[in-house]
């Protein structure tokens, strides 16, 4: 788990809401996340990145297995490949770090390359350097040599730069995607953004041995009674863990080996480690994801 947190880290940059102080001044009782990004291996030499974080350098930087390797020459990286859930800047803006002329290649549905193509600070990533593949949805591609993901539709939205006066929420399509890995049997599955639990996506995750869930938000107006902003978690595409209509209640009649929480709010209560809300979740059988995290087989 390179970063755990939602777009805007934690603590974000500008945020003195009380989840965010504690952060600041009390690193023991809140933990900082970095911005929403995994990375994946199959023999831990050779690394794909799933969502790039504006945190990227951070991120490789701080874990020694995705450092350029000795005896590989001067310019080296064992990430040989990012894909894509969906196009926000927490996902995105990485990718402009990952510019210096070493080859890997960047997996997304045909939607999320399209916007990637109208910003063209993105034409940094060479494409003799950087090739592009679509993935299409209920397929699956195989992002390292061993590890074949696919990728499906989970209701979502458009990112937030993108909105226009009217906004769909929880449509399902090419912009926001779950990511399913199977391995010698085994499947987990990662979705970092999801509007709301669908029958036929319960139906397609239960078993599971691993799930890591949009943790977003714990209650679905937090962001408004916290004072720090205007839109409730629906609105951003996310469903709240919390409460009749939260992810807790909805996934809590699934077999599944193991329920994470990822692209945590900075709001979100469940980062203090001794709050009524964090134990609520861990009694309901959640674990609440932090930056070097690691999850295996
Ligand atoms: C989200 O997950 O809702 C977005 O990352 C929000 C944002 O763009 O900051
Ligand atoms: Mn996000
Ligand atoms: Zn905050």
């Amino acid at each position: 788990m390179l970063g755990a947190a939602a777009g805007g880290g934690l603590p974000q940059w500008n945020c003195r809401c009380e989840v965010c102080r504690l952060a600041r001044t009390e690193p023991d009782r809140v933990t900082p996340r970095t911005q929403s990004s995994l990375a994946v291996s199959v023999d831990g030499q050779r690394w794909a990145l799933i969502n790039c974080a504006p945190e990227v350098l951070t991120q490789l930087h701080r874990e020694p297995a995705l450092h350029p390797r000795e005896g590989s020459g001067d310019r080296h990286t064992p990430i040989e490949s990012v894909l894509l859930t969906n196009g926000d800047v927490d996902h995105v803006a990485g990718l402009l770090s990952l510019r210096e002329r070493s080859p890997w290649r960047l997996y997304a549905t045909p939607e999320i390359h399209g916007v990637l193509r109208h910003n063209p600070i993105f034409n940094v990533l060479a494409p003799d350097c950087v090739e592009r593949f679509d993935v299409a949805l209920d397929s699956s591609v195989e992002l390292l040599p061993g590890l074949a993901v696919r990728i499906f539709a989970v209701p979502g939205k458009t990112a937030l730069y993108l909105e226009g006066d009217e906004v769909e929420i929880g449509a399902e399509g090419e912009a926001t995607i779950g990511v399913e890995f199977s391995h010698q049997g085994q499947r987990l599955y990662y979705i970092p953004g999801c509007a709301t639990l669908t029958p036929a996506l319960a139906t397609r995750l239960d078993g599971a041995d691993a799930l890591l869930f949009d943790g977003t938000l714990w209650r679905d107006d937090e962001m408004i009674t916290a004072g720090v902003g205007r839109k409730t978690g629906q609105r951003m595409g996310h469903m709240p863990m919390s409460g009749a209509a939260g992810s807790i209640a909805a996934l809590a009649g699934l077999t599944l080996g193991r329920r994470i929480f990822v692209h945590i709010n900075n709001t979100n209560p469940v980062l203090i480690e001794d709050s009524p809300e964090r134990r609520e979740a861990e009694q309901a059988g959640w674990e609440i994801a932090f930056d070097g995290m690691e999850i295996e087989p």
